[in-house]
């Protein structure tokens, strides 16, 4: 079995009758959908789900999985998501994908946010791997990218898949890739980034993450707060 496999079927036996979970993004959500909706079905639980994404939406409705509007809820039980890098304080960088501001929302509203990733997804710091994804209103993104160049912040817009055009999220906006001169540190980054006027949302999840399911070699790991 492989590393995602393991930490989405272990995430998947967390959920308990009658819970509201919020369903991630990505290679290991999916995987974490699937689990769910075998466990569902199997052990007929009463579950409802609030996802992070259509796609996700639309993954979890086929597996036959009760699937809400996000504005129906104000809290969930149980957020399960993947992150791109993770470090030893469980602050996460997320958001190679095209759905930061539902992911954090949920994230946010969560009583408990687990997050799912194999042994390639940790790092010392934050930016290690990749550049840090801000979500920009459209008309602004030469003004965020100005302000965080003053930081010492470069930013490149994020272009399309076909690379013919640019990248546009779920809600519109633009993508800023932002990497920095010094290592970033997460808090400060946040604080940062939160703090910029027409930046609508960033990859930085400080202090969010309740326990990190690590894959690695077959076996689980788990890193947790505290
Ligand atoms: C979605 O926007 C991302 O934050 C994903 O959660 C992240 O990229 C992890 O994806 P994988 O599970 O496919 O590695």
């Amino acid at each position: 079995m492989n590393d995602k496999q393991i930490v989405a079927d272990h995430a998947a036996n967390q959920v308990e009758n009658n819970m509201i979970v919020g369903l991630g993004t990505g290679s290991t959500a999916n995987l974490f959908i699937e689990a769910l909706a075998r466990r569902v079905a199997d052990e007929n639980l009463n579950v409802t789900t609030v996802s992070s994404s259509y796609i996700s939406a639309i993954k979890a409705r086929d597996a036959g999985l009760c699937v809400v509007a996000i504005e129906q809820l104000v809290y969930l039980d149980l957020y399960v998501d993947g992150a791109d890098e993770v470090t030893p304080e469980l602050a996460l960088m997320k958001g190679q994908g095209s759905d930061l501001v539902r992911e954090k929302l949920l994230a946010n509203a969560s009583k408990r946010f687990l997050v799912m990733v194999d042994q390639s997804k940790l790092v010392k710091h934050i930016g290690e791997k990749f550049a840090i994804p801000v979500e920009v209103l459209p008309f602004a993104w030469q003004m965020v990218q100005q302000t965080l160049e003053k930081q010492g912040g470069h930013g490149q817009l994020r272009p399309n898949a076909k690379n013919d055009g640019l990248a546009v999220t779920s809600h519109g906006s633009l993508v800023l890739d932002v990497s920095f001169d010094a290592q970033p540190n997460a808090a400060q980054l946040n604080e940062l980034l939160n703090a910029t006027p027409g930046v609508v949302e960033h990859g930085i999840f400080h202090q969010l993450a309740d326990e990190v399911y690590v894959g690695h070699q077959g076996e689980l790991n788990i890193m947790s707060v505290g």
